[in-house]
């Protein structure tokens, strides 16, 4: 039976890639901060039979983490989805204006914390027969690619590019370091996928797809996840993208 760990699982992507392995009849931990409101996930627990578990977990809490560890033990966690992620602050990010602390929590949270999420629960991806560390990146993270100035959310988004840059070199690191372990590495753009994140859930959301195609998509790539393309950076179709 395969154990699938996934954080910020209470809405948007995370929730759809619960649901999707839960219907799979994966075990599924689904971590949040708020475990009392998270509704969706409560349905999905008590319809599970007993492989659905939620644990709260805020990403950019020390504390919070070591009480992940606490509760997993030595459990072994076959997938390891680090998803939880803002987009930056309320605040623009751009080349005119930068607000510093907001590009520091969205480091924080987007950067850090799934480097030191993945460093608590490494013994529990060794114990585990699939070893695969996954971080929910983005595009807007390719250093390569040139957005132009014409887009006004991705030219006020360098609090967020940045920290999705700095998440892929920190994940294609661990490809390389914990390769010896048999740990794979999978650095994984969603897509522009309609969740709170891009503004809108319905349908009339300028993003292209929904969280349910895009998870869809990201776990066919998951599965296909060796140790031959462990450390790449791909999309949900799986196509490659530029550093
Ligand atoms: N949507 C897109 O088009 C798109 C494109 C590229 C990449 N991504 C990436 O995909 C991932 C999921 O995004 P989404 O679109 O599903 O966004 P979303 O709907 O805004 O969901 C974000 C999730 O992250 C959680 N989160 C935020 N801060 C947290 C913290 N400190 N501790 C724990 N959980 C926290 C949120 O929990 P709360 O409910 O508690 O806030 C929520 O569950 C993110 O990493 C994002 O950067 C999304």
């Amino acid at each position: 039976m395969t154990t699938v760990l996934i954080t910020g699982a209470n809405r948007g992507l995370g929730l759809a890639l619960a649901q999707l392995y839960a219907a799979d009849r994966a075990d599924v931990i689904v971590c949040c901060r708020d475990p009392e409101n998270a509704d969706a996930l409560k349905q999905l627990a008590a319809s599970s039979g007993g492989r659905v578990q939620i644990i709260q977990l805020d990403v950019t809490d020390l504390t919070s983490i070591a009480s992940l560890k606490d509760a997993l033990g030595d459990r072994p966690i076959d997938i390891l989805i680090n998803n939880a992620g803002i987009n930056g602050t309320p605040k623009v990010q751009s080349a005119d204006c930068i607000d510093a602390e907001g590009w520091i929590n969205t480091l924080r949270i987007n950067a850090l914390s799934p480097v030191l999420i993945a460093q608590a629960l490494r013994d529990n991806l060794r114990r585990s027969s699939e070893k695969k560390l996954v971080a929910i990146s983005s595009d807007l993270g390719s250093t390569g690619v040139d957005y132009g100035a014409t887009s006004a959310v991705r030219s006020e988004r360098y609090a967020y590019r940045a920290s999705k840059a700095a998440l892929n070199n920190g994940m294609r690191g661990l490809a390389r370091d914990w390769a010896a372990d048999g740990v794979v590495v999978g650095i994984l753009n969603p897509g522009f996928v309609r969740t709170d994140m891009t503004g809108a859930r319905g349908a009339a959301s300028s993003a292209s797809i929904s969280a349910e195609e895009s998870a869809r998509g990201l776990i066919r790539q998951i599965a296909g996840l060796t140790r031959a393309n462990s450390g790449t950076f791909w999309d949900y179709r799986g196509e490659t993208i530029a550093w």
